[in-house]
């Protein structure tokens, strides 16, 4: 039977790495597009999702990560560093684990889910929680990177938009075609620029007849893209997009117009019903940031604006399992308690 090789050596005629490089993995892309009936019904599509978190530290950072850090290792490179809300960090430490470097990564301090705080500090990453937000954590990254030995694995490196925009191809491979419709959540907005490019260039290599129109998701509170600037305090239940100064603005402002598409916001309540509905009605358990495609999707289907039949692909960006806390904190935890008693098992499930 045939293993999934990674994205670099699935997509390698795609990807800008020499026949002389040295490719790693450690498993990534390969996700299921998963049906979802219970959305479909309820806004009139036939809805899809691409299910990220079920990357290697699952999030979908891993595709973007193993290219960055692959183009690092073959550059000589024993040092990376970057800036994260959580998932960055998570990825940057696995893979610089995997390519035998030393990594740093530098977090808003108290704003990182504990799931990716565990990640980074057990694959060995240097922890460093810097007093700002995610906008601070990137000029000092950028900084180091121009002025000491060490790599910036930030989607600012090219190569991470390289393999992130895998992600549209699978979609493409999955569906036989481009989505009419593609939505996905938006922080530093690296990803929606990267879905871009890589349906672009499955469109230019005739691979795909048409292009989707992207539709990308900001939270209320952090929400840039929707003021038409940079935003200087940034908050947000979402931690993962709780960003102000997205680094690949004019990339994203071009994936939303030349798609014809639009960068919207939702609320933190939209967010986590739509975290709610999917874990509840789809069987799939994401991250906050993560259900803000769904809940844009929702809202455009209250406007009446969601075209009837349109074929569309959600990118759900994290696994659930990372931030168990804001997931549980909406939820009454009292537990059933019985004895070692049939009868009462039986009673207490209601049988
Ligand atoms: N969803 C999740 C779960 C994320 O972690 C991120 C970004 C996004 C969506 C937004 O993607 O930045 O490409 O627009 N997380 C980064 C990090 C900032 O440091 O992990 P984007």
């Amino acid at each position: 039977a045939h293993q999934w090789r990674g994205v670099l050596a699935e997509y390698r005629e795609h990807l800008p790495f020499a026949d002389t490089d040295t490719l790693l993995t450690l498993g990534e892309g390969g996700t299921p597009l998963v049906p979802a009936p219970a959305l479909s019904r309820r806004v009139g599509a036939d809805v899809h999702i691409k299910v990220e978190g079920q990357n290697p530290t699952g999030s979908f950072k891993d595709r973007g990560m193993v290219s960055a850090m692959s183009k690092a290792l073959n550059d000589g490179a024993t040092a990376v560093v970057c800036a994260s809300t959580g998932n960055t960090s998570a990825s940057a430490a696995a893979y610089a684990t995997a390519a035998g470097m030393t990594c740093a990564v530098l977090l808003p301090e108290g704003k990182i889910a504990a799931g990716k705080l565990a990640q980074a500090v057990v694959h060995g990453a240097k922890l460093i929680q810097v007093q700002g937000n995610f906008d601070d954590c990137l000029e000092i990254a950028r900084k180091l990177d121009a002025e000491h030995p060490v790599e910036l694995v930030n989607s600012v490196n090219p190569y991470r938009l390289q393999g992130q925009k895998t992600a549209a191809f699978e979609v493409s491979d999955a569906l036989g075609r481009a989505p009419d419709i593609h939505i996905l959540p938006v922080g530093n907005a690296g990803n929606i620029s990267a879905y871009w490019m890589g349906y672009r260039e499955y469109h230019e290599a005739g691979v795909n007849q048409a292009l989707p129109a992207m539709w990308g998701y900001q939270a209320a509170g952090a929400a840039p893209f929707v003021a038409g600037r940079p935003i200087s305090n940034p908050e947000t239940v979402a931690t993962a997009i709780r960003i102000g100064a997205p680094a690949s603005w004019d990339l994203a402002v071009t994936a939303r117009d030349d798609s014809g598409g639009l960068i919207d916001a939702v609320s933190d309540q939209q967010i986590l019903d739509a975290q709610s509905l999917l874990a509840a009605e789809v069987g799939i358990f994401v991250e906050p940031a993560s259900a803000a495609g769904v809940a844009g999707l929702l809202q455009q289907s209250e406007r009446g604006l969601v075209p009837a039949g349109a074929t569309i692909a959600i990118t759900v960006t994290g696994n659930g399992l990372k931030d168990i806390d804001t997931a549980l904190s909406q939820r009454d935890l009292t537990p059933t308690v019985i004895p070692v008693d049939i009868a009462a098992a039986a009673e207490a499930i209601g049988l």
